[in-house]
């Protein structure tokens, strides 16, 4: 099993190439099965999920081609609407097929996700609002099992909580339903305004674009496009952390400040000089140690679950005391005892942390739990002294993609071992 060896100590400086997000890949990859013509999409993270999403689209019958950054998709060949366990099990985003395979055919046979490390993550909210528009739901023996006779019908859908892959997924079988459909109480992340444009590039009549209020128009059908993937916002925050926390200076190319306003809020808090450009953000710590900073995670536009465990991490460094509060998943601080192991100072009661800062991190052995509890490591032995060995890192490849390159581009040491 692969590790990383990190020596900390070096404050980073440069530019890091952003890829595109992986939470629009997926959706959008899930969304090539609504189009009756080809579809490209372009600036595609060459990841492990996405590649696990290729797979299981492939096993469909669909002629999909993954070739550099950019995946084609055929679905004149698809036989048949059934996604195993055996892959469903490795993601949960893989129930993102279901909402596009009921609504073009009628019918869909998806393992349930399962559990999850960070939470139990049922999918509740996704069935019953396939069932709004129609659609007949049995779970059995680990399967959802989707059905409609015909179309499904537009219709009134309220999510009893903001969800990101049940507007996703609501969203994509909306498109082809028969009538008008209302998502009430929808995210509105970017990255399901990157499907929605994608969808109306696809033919889609979709309104209310970054609200929380979806309105759906059905179509008859949806043909295929060119698009190209939004960037990653939490790539974008997590390469700007690990300047701040090593009180270097780097700037992140081909983002959009306008995705991650409310992170780049929380780094000047720290004390950290940000810059924006059209499309890259610069982030100097001058030599500074930052201040810490209290946030409360909660849907966007405010702050994301997803740089949660990354600005702790630099809070453990900070100036300074701050709490943070994880509304979102339960059971997301697993990185705290990781952290603790190289001195940090974090105390947990229930989904409230408090951070006190200490002047210096020390290396020691760690281990990734899950993907951005993974990050919030690299960063403490960035800033730690000695070498930092952090096992289980294949939880990162599902989302950083190059990150040893890209890390090394701005002069961390770090260095992938296996064994
Ligand atoms: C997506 C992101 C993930 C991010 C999360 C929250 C992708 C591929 N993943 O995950 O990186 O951390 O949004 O921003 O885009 N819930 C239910 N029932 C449901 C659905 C959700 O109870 O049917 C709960 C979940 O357990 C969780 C909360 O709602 O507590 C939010 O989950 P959701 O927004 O659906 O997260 P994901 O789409 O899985």
């Amino acid at each position: 099993m692969d590790k990383f060896l990190i020596q900390g100590g070096q404050k980073l400086e440069g530019e890091v190439r952003i890829s595109g997000a992986k939470n629009a890949a997926l959706p959008l990859l899930a969304a090539t099965i609504l189009a009756d013509s080809p579809i490209r999409i372009s600036n595609m993270p060459n990841l492990r999920d996405v590649n696990t999403l290729v797979k299981l689209i492939a096993g469909l019958g669909v002629a999909i081609e993954y070739a550099g950054d950019t995946v084609t998709a055929d679905t004149s060949t698809l036989n048949n609407q059934f996604a195993p366990y055996d892959l469903v099990k490795t993601m949960r985003a893989s129930i993102l097929v279901l909402g596009p395979l009921v609504a073009r055919y009628g019918e869909a046979k998806v393992s349930l996700p399962g559990g999850c490390a960070i939470g139990s993550r049922p999918v509740d909210q996704h069935l019953k609002a396939l069932e709004a528009l129609g659609a007949h739901i049995e779970v059995e023996n680990g399967y959802v099992h989707a059905k409609v006779d015909g179309r499904l019908k537009g219709g009134e859908v309220i999510f009893d909580m903001v969800t990101v892959g049940g507007t996703e997924n609501i969203l994509m079988a909306a498109t082809l339903a028969d009538g008008v459909t209302t998502i009430r109480n929808a995210a509105r992340e970017p990255e399901i305004t990157d499907l929605a444009n994608m969808l109306i590039k696809m033919g889609a009549k979709i309104e209310g674009l970054d609200t929380d209020t979806l309105v759906v128009t059905g179509v008859e059908s949806l043909h295929g496009c060119d698009y190209a993937v939004v960037a990653d916002r939490i790539e974008t925050g997590s390469y700007l952390a690990a300047a701040a926390i090593t009180g270097g200076r780097v700037r992140t190319t081909h983002t959009d400040p306008a995705l991650l306003e409310c992170i780049l809020d929380k780094f000047e808090e720290m004390g950290a000089e940000v810059t924006r450009g059209e499309d890259w953000i610069e982030l100097d710590m001058q030599g500074k140690r930052p201040k810490a900073v209290s946030f409360r995670t909660l849907p966007h536009p405010d702050f994301p679950t997803d740089m949660q465990a990354q600005i702790m991490a630099v809070n453990a460094i900070g100036r300074g005391f701050a709490t943070i509060s994880e509304t979102i998943f339960e059971n997301r601080f697993m990185h705290v005892p990781e952290l603790s192991r190289m001195g940090a100072n974090i105390q947990v009661e229930g989904n409230d942390a408090v951070v006190t800062g200490v002047e210096k991190l020390s290396a020691a052995p760690v281990m990734a739990t899950d993907l951005r509890a993974s990050f919030s490591l690299v960063l403490a032995a960035l800033a730690a002294e000695g070498e930092t060995l952090i096992d289980r890192i294949y939880h990162i490849d599902r989302g950083y993609e190059h990150i040893e390159a890209k890390l090394q581009g701005i002069g961390a040491k770090i260095k992938r071992v296996s064994g």
